[in-house]
């Protein structure tokens, strides 16, 4: 499906970013695959000649003028770089939640900024972005910097959508709910029996998504099957937030 196809992928050394290199690769994509972790980067271009990794730490704006001055151009792009960390709000801490949005919703804005500054992107490209229901669905005690940031990024995938749409750039958002990866198998504040009663929340099997099960919508969202989608944020939860 995306053979001769560019995508580049920001976490891709991990959960959702690195499974979604994987199954862009079985689909003939070449993968920009971006992240911090050496190893696994190393590990994603021992596995294809389709593999261009880039490490950065996309906190650091400032390198991005040397790391994204890509020289080639991409059809897609997928932010899927994040992080989650919880305190209570009589512990805020301006550092923390400084730090949460300059990860989860500055680095994009400004990954895209430099990619469409040095023309990165080709007519009819398209960006997904990694929010999440907690934020723009949800709430959940001990969030509140890591919500804003998720809810901020479907804001700006709404004004996006329409300042790049004369580009014909789609801007769209995934809003998973939980999901069995890296990130919440550290949730280590959470019991067998919290965690099982979190599950059961989910009306589509009592569980939470697979990677699979979030991979599946970036990659139609990445397609030209959604050649007409932009501005939207969808949900991926298994029913949990429509009750
Ligand atoms: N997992 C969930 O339940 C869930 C639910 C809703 C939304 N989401 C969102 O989905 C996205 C992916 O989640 P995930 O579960 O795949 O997370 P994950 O397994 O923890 O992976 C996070 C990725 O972000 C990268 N990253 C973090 N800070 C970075 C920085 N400063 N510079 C460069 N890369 C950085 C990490 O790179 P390195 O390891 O190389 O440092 C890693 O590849 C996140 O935005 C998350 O908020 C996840």
């Amino acid at each position: 499906m995306f053979s001769g196809k560019t995508i580049l992928v920001t976490g891709a050394t991990s959960g959702i970013g690195h499974q979604l290199c994987l199954e862009l690769l079985d689909e003939g994509a070449r993968v920009v695959a971006v992240g911090r972790n050496t190893e696994r980067l190393l590990e994603l271009s021992r596995l294809s000649g389709d593999v261009r990794s880039i490490n950065a730490d996309l906190t650091d704006m400032e390198s991005y003028q040397s790391k994204f001055d890509l020289g080639e151009k991409i059809d897609g792009l997928v932010c899927s770089a994040g992080i989650y960390e919880t305190t209570l709000m009589r512990y805020f801490s301006v550092i923390k939640h400084e730090n949460i949005m300059r990860t989860n919703l500055t680095a994009p804005l400004a990954l895209i900024a430099e990619l469409l500054k040095n023309r990165n992107f080709n007519a009819g490209a398209s960006i997904v972005l990694l929010s999440s229901i907690l934020g723009p669905v949800t709430g959940l005690i001990g969030s509140a910097s890591y919500a804003a940031s998720k809810a901020a990024l479907v804001g700006c995938a709404k004004t996006l959508a329409l300042e790049l749409a004369k580009y014909s750039i789609r801007v769209n958002c995934v809003s998973p709910g939980m999901v069995a990866s890296e990130m919440t198998s550290g949730l280590g504040y959470m019991s067998t029996e919290a965690s099982n009663a979190d599950k059961a929340r989910y009306p589509l099997g009592g569980r939470y998504a697979t990677l699979q099960e979030v991979t599946g919508p970036i990659r139609f969202l990445l397609s030209n099957a959604a050649s007409f989608i932009t501005g939207t944020n969808m949900v991926i939860d298994g029913g949990c937030s429509a009750q």
